[in-house]
């Protein structure tokens, strides 16, 4: 089972061919990915207008540069995937737009993917992990904790009640000028950091449930740099201080939100096996991985997480997620529409 996935919904423009029926370790035939960061870079974040022309003019060539790579031609696929939603919606339209018009010459199952399924299954594409799983998904725009129970089945056990984490990451490096996007900026100048020196807030931490918050602990960033100016300092060694300090607070959180939504999701499922999965463009981050790993190990649950490059976004998961629904029959018809907003748990309802 071939599958093209397609994904136009923020800054990356990709495409990416997968083979549902082969075994883990050999079903991503090809994977080609262009970043607009360099388009975006001198407006410290994603302009939509921008973004949108942008995936017009490179779609077609990335498909064909997949499809290519490997080896195919559009009658040997059996389904075109394409995130439908959520995002940015110029972006999404012209990926939907595309996806439906080779679905439509070739007659070939069309899929409209969730963006957020995508990256909830993405660990799936490499490895053998099965369902149910406690979800740790953390991107620029989400960042919840889900029990994914199958294709399509999702429940909310929590999530961010003001910014997502990869935002947080973002303004940071925007404050002290570490340019755009943030997350391995900030993830490289943290290395040489001390964490202990700025003494951040750790918004939510023990509190009930499993529910994030970010943005007071965005402001005692900006106040921490804006008095690191008026003293003058602001250099390297302070930079890496400060993002060390910064990351320090959000894996302390992270960590605690997650053990809370482990015991959650044992109440949910006593009888199966104890698996957490951290995706998204955040989890491409090795401190933030190796501390969720312990916490998850502290709560008898095993931690899985894509490779990096499978963790920000890419074709590959959209094709993925694309296989997954072809095989259950989850196919969309043409008339689909494209979807600024689009919850994951809204999926779950669909699907029954
Ligand atoms: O999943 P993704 O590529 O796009 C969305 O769906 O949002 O996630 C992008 C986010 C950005 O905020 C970026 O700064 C963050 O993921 N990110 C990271 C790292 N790599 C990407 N955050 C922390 N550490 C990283 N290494
Ligand atoms: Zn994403």
């Amino acid at each position: 089972m071939r599958i093209l996935g397609i994904e136009t919904s923020c800054d990356e423009t990709a495409a990416a061919v997968v083979d549902g029926s082969a075994p883990s370790g050999t079903r991503l035939l090809s994977h080609r990915l262009l970043s607009q960061t360099a388009e975006h870079a001198a407006f410290g974040g994603v302009v939509p207008e921008i973004a949108a022309r942008s995936h017009l003019d490179h779609v077609d060539r990335l498909v064909g540069e997949a499809m290519g790579d490997a080896g195919l031609s559009f009658d040997a696929i059996d389904g075109v995937a394409v995130t439908a939603g959520p995002g940015l919606i110029g972006g999404v339209i012209v990926g939907v737009m595309t996806a439906k018009a080779i679905a439509a010459v070739t007659g070939k199952p069309f899929l409209g993917v969730n963006h957020l399924e995508g990256h909830a299954l993405s660990v799936r594409l490499e490895a053998d992990v099965p369902f149910p799983y406690l979800l740790l998904l953390v991107s620029g725009g989400h960042c919840q904790l889900l029990s994914v129970d199958g294709v399509g089945r999702y429940r909310r056990l929590g999530g961010t009640l003001d910014d997502a984490v990869g935002e947080a990451f973002d303004k940071t490096a925007k404050m002290l000028g570490l340019g755009f996007p943030g997350g391995p900026a900030v993830e490289r100048a943290a290395r040489a950091g001390d964490a202990k020196r700025f003494a951040l807030p750790r918004p939510m931490l023990g509190r009930p449930g499993c529910d994030f918050s970010f943005s007071g602990l965005k402001t005692a960033v900006r106040q921490a740099a804006t008095a690191l100016a008026a003293a003058g300092a602001g250099g390297e060694r302070d930079v890496a201080d400060l993002c060390a300090s910064f990351q320090a607070a959000v894996a302390a959180v992270l960590a605690d939100r997650a053990r809370h939504a482990m015991r959650a999701f044992e109440r949910l499922h006593e009888e199966s096996t104890r698996t957490f999965v951290v995706a998204g463009g955040v989890a491409a981050n090795a401190m933030l991985r190796a501390s969720l790993e312990a916490a998850a190990a502290s709560e008898g649950f095993a931690m899985a997480a894509p490779p990096p490059w499978l963790c920000t976004d890419n074709g590959a998961m959209i094709a993925w997620a694309g296989a997954e629904r072809l095989r259950l029959g989850l196919v969309d018809s043409l008339d689909l529409a494209p979807r600024p907003r689009w919850p994951l748990d809204e999926l779950s309802r669909a699907a029954g």
